[in-house]
């Protein structure tokens, strides 16, 4: 028998508390390890070589940060975009070009973003990846977020007509469950890098 929705809901529920429990318990030392790690495995990848546009995310409860990614793609001379709260569009994102001079400030998550500045906003489409935040993957590709959906709704696109930026998950070796309860609108991922692993590539 499938399990009902509202049994679905809480197994997720429970799941988000006990994985970001289990990240945010990572050292600092830890924490600066990984974020190395991740960074050299993302830049061997194909879809980062060959791309110029890619938007990653400011770090936060115990996200892996993409800080020295971050640093490696200002080097190699290419744009780098933040999530922001799309300020009418509930629930939408938008991404801001990123630099070491832009003006920041927090938003309602106390996730620092870029200030709004609509010189600065890259249509979505016009990306051409998205390093999405998780809290917990699967085999499957399949991915939790915090909850708000956020990144479903921002790579629809993609999951319908693979048209628009091409989505890698990354997050920590910790943050990954063998099988996700899914919800219908869940868009599973093509890849998932963590510090010690590639995770399918569809
Ligand atoms: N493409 C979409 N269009 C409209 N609502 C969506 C879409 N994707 C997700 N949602 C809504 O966002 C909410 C949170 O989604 P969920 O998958 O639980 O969060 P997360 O992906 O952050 O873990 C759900 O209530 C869902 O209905
Ligand atoms: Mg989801």
């Amino acid at each position: 028998m499938t399990p009902s929705i509202a049994a679905t809901q809480q197994l997720r529920h429970q799941l988000r508390q006990q994985i970001r429990h289990a990240r945010r318990q990572l050292s600092a030392q830890q924490q600066q390890h990984a974020a190395q790690q991740l960074s050299l495995r993302l830049q061997t990848l194909d879809h980062i070589q060959h791309s110029q546009h890619i938007a990653v995310y400011i770090a936060n409860d115990g996200e892996i940060d993409p800080q020295p990614f971050i640093e490696w793609l200002w080097q190699q001379g290419k744009s780098v975009y933040l999530p922001v709260l799309h300020p009418f569009s509930k629930g939408h994102l938008l991404f801001l070009h990123y630099d070491a001079t832009t003006p920041m400030t927090t938003n309602r998550y106390q996730i620092h973003e870029p200030k709004l500045d609509v010189r600065r906003v890259k249509p979505i489409a016009e990306l051409d990846v998205i390093c999405t935040p998780l809290v917990a993957f699967d085999n499957n590709g399949q991915r939790l977020g915090m909850g708000g959906g956020y990144y479903d709704r921002t790579l629809s696109q993609w999951h319908q007509h693979r048209r628009g930026p091409y989505p890698i998950g990354i997050g920590h070796d910790c943050q990954y469950i063998p099988q996700l309860p899914n919800q219908q609108w869940d868009v599973p991922l093509p890849i998932i890098i963590t510090p010690n692993h590639q995770f399918i590539e569809a």
